[in-house]
């Protein structure tokens, strides 16, 4: 059996949803609970296949991992008995890689299938191995088996300057430097939201780390951390979706339990278009308020680190931009091969070039409904963003990628008046 999304589209959006915790902080911060030596709980979980496959993961080295109610998870460690995460849930999920810094800061070793996820182009991860390295760790890529094992009898800290801004190495980094002797310095970091999330956790366990959501991180590391409980951050890149999502449907839809300054680069880029935002404080929690009447304006967009617009949100804003009544320019700056959405937008009636990293938008009417086929996660949601404006019916496939990141998507739109039906078929 395989799954799609049928979406009856042309529904302007109203009401108010509300945003549930980051998956990019939630990947990295379930990892790193093996750290603490003791029980951690974590609140605020996203409900997303990414969190169950690392439920699974841990589960499967021995942790005791258990939802104790639908966000908040349980995870003690103290009864890991292997160091092998080989399997094939493993490859699976790019976020795995984190199980490298926090396994070795944890245990001194870690055997890790090199990791799957999302095709948008060559990922490396040669930025974390030059960091471990650094550390004093022994790291070895196995080609021939695909995985990374990585070993150290005592972590030492050290001065790290990384050759490029990296999320995934700025965070594995902090992990396993929590654990080294002495202090680390990681210089050219990653800024994002979930980069200081991570920091904010390990320190709630008894970690140093001073300067996350600058460009230099200082840890000193411990010899023991402790259990402690945590709440995760609101998802930046669902609440950018919605946002999105509500403007290119003319709707008006209030975001709740979102952190506003995190969204300033979306929401500079949706107002430049025409769109009405406003940020409130209803005395529990902040909330954004998308309005849009008419077609938008077309805008240029270059993604970029934090506080940038971030890449995971171009390939949605590009399915926006699609019906704006004048021409936009996005240029991708993160990643080589983000434009595999762009041949089905086409199905749809959109007009896009491409040409290395700079996708040209000639603004249309209208998009029609089409089958189409997400290849990535972000993709997908650009898709979902498309056949919610467009007229008619869209098939959107590949509903698989969009679970690894978007907890109760058709339920969360159907509630804003949207028609999206999960359909099962036949393969
Ligand atoms: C994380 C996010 C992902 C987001 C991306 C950029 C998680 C789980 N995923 O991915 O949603 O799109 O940040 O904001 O948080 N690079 C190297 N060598 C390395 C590491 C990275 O060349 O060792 C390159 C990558 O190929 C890419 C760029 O650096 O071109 C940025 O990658 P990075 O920030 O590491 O992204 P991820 O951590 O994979």
């Amino acid at each position: 059996m395989t799954q799609y999304y049928s979406i009856q589209g042309g529904r302007r959006l109203e009401g108010t949803v509300t945003i549930s915790g980051a998956k990019n902080a939630a990947v990295a911060i379930i990892p790193a609970a093996v750290l603490a030596g003791e029980c951690c709980i974590l609140e605020n979980l996203p409900a997303i296949q990414d969190v169950q496959t690392l439920k699974h993961i841990l589960s499967r080295m021995g942790a005791q991992v258990d939802f104790t109610r639908g966000d908040c998870m349980r995870v003690d460690p103290t009864a890991i008995h292997t160091v092998d995460a080989t399997f094939p849930e493993v490859s699976a999920m790019r976020a795995s890689y984190y199980l490298l810094g926090a396994m070795l800061g944890a245990y001194g070793e870690v055997e890790l299938a090199l990791p799957g996820g999302c095709v948008i182009g060559p990922r490396p991860i040669d930025q974390h191995i030059k960091g471990l390295r650094a550390l004093g760790a022994n790291v070895y890529i196995d080609e021939s088996r695909n995985v990374v094992r990585a070993q150290a009898s005592k972590l030492r800290g050290a001065e790290i300057f990384f050759d490029l801004v990296s999320v995934g190495a700025t965070i594995n980094l902090m992990l396993a430097a929590c654990k080294a002797e002495g202090q680390t310095v990681l210089q050219n970091v990653a800024k994002e939201p979930h980069v200081v999330d991570v920091a904010n956790f390990l320190n709630m366990m008894g970690a140093s780390i001073k300067g996350a959501g600058t460009d230099v991180i200082r840890i000193q590391g411990r010899k023991k951390l402790h259990g402690c409980s945590y709440a995760v951050i609101p998802d930046q890149i669902e609440t950018g979706t919605y946002m999105i999502a509500a403007a290119a449907t003319r709707g008006d839809v209030i975001i709740k339990n979102v952190i506003p300054t995190h969204m300033e680069a979306i929401t500079a880029k949706l107002l430049e278009s025409g769109a009405q935002i406003v940020e409130g404080d209803d005395g529990r929690e902040f909330y954004l308020r998308v309005k849009m009447d008419g077609r938008p304006r077309g805008v240029n967009i270059k993604t970029a680190v934090y506080p940038g617009f971030p890449t995971d949100l171009q390939q949605p804003m590009m399915a926006y931009l699609t019906t704006a009544s004048s021409n936009s320019v996005v240029v991708e700056n993160i990643f080589e091969n983000r434009f595999n959405h762009v041949k089905e937008l086409r199905k749809m009636g959109a007009s896009i070039s491409v040409s290395k990293r700079t996708a040209r938008i000639r603004g249309v009417e209208a998009l029609r409904g089409a089958d189409i086929h997400a290849t990535d996660l972000r993709a997908g949601a650009a898709l979902i963003v498309a056949g919610l404006s467009a007229s008619g019916e869209t098939k959107v496939r590949g509903v698989e990628y969009i679970d690894r990141g978007y907890e109760h998507l058709e339920h969360k739109f159907n509630a804003l008046g949207a028609s999206i039906t999960r359909i099962e078929e036949e393969m």
